[in-house]
């Protein structure tokens, strides 16, 4: 799907949050404390979003292979996620910010499931702006799990394979009611897109941002935003195409 983003503002942005750790290492802090800043700077990013005037805003919190950390990490992330969670559910419900949650919810501990369920559900009917947590996410995965209930509607008659195109297929992916993402930001100066909406950024804009993510800010966002400004999208078009016809 292709988006509408008016005035070269995208509507929806993606984010590969990282460099926590190394933002600690940089402090002479333990891994933990570049996560519980990261945390802060998630926060920071959802009121500068919502400022900027985006509708969706995608945050890579933790991936399917993100499970291979220490299990103290993994123990440390999950708490963090949990405590955020809590504090933002009054938050949510004030300023009307839609939560979904894209990735395998069911391997994740189940107090988080519940509290997940739950927001997602009090923050169902909102419609300004939607933020999208990816939680035990892969892209892989996710194609994967898309695959198996197309498989199972096929079966049940419910679904006509050989019709079957892209339009019906991205319905079954986690991110089937939101728009593709128009620019995915990476921080901390890696250069990959390590397993994130691969499907979805198809046609999207990448910025790699220095910045390691705790100290993530308006201002880098905003230069984000600048950079995509520039940008021409062209759909595999050519650029004269996309010229306005003159008058
Ligand atoms: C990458 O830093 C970051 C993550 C593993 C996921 C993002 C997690 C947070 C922002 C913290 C909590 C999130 C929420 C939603 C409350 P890294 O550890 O890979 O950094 P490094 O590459 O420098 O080691």
């Amino acid at each position: 799907m292709q988006n509408d983003s008016t005035n070269n503002r995208p509507r929806h942005v993606a984010i590969i949050m990282d460099g926590n750790g190394r933002w600690a290492k940089a402090h002479g802090l333990p891994r933990i404390e570049g996560h519980r800043r990261g945390a802060q700077a998630v926060q920071r990013s959802l009121e500068a979003a919502r400022d900027l005037g985006l509708q969706y805003l995608t945050l890579y919190a933790f991936s399917v292979e993100n499970w291979n950390r220490p299990k103290e990490e993994v123990q440390a992330l999950m708490e963090l996620l949990d405590q955020f969670l809590k504090d933002q559910l009054k938050h949510m419900l004030k300023h009307k910010i839609r939560l979904r949650v894209l990735g395998r919810y069911h391997e994740l501990p189940k107090h988080i499931q519940d509290r997940l369920r739950d927001t997602e559900a009090r923050t169902a009917d909102f419609t300004d702006f939607t933020v999208g947590l990816a939680l035990n996410y892969g892209s892989r995965t996710e194609v994967v799990d898309a695959a198996r209930a197309i498989a199972k509607a096929a079966q049940a008659g419910t679904l006509d394979p050989d019709n079957l195109d892209y339009a019906q297929f991205r319905d079954f992916l986690y991110t089937g009611d939101m728009p593709d993402p128009d620019l995915v930001i990476r921080t901390s100066g890696e250069s990959r897109l390590s397993n994130f909406l691969l499907l979805q950024s198809a046609y999207s804009e990448i910025h790699f941002s220095q910045v390691l993510w705790p100290d993530f800010d308006r201002a880098s966002f905003e230069a984000a935003l600048d950079d995509y400004a520039q940008r021409e999208r062209r759909y595999g078009k050519t650029s004269e195409q996309l010229q306005p016809p003159e008058s």
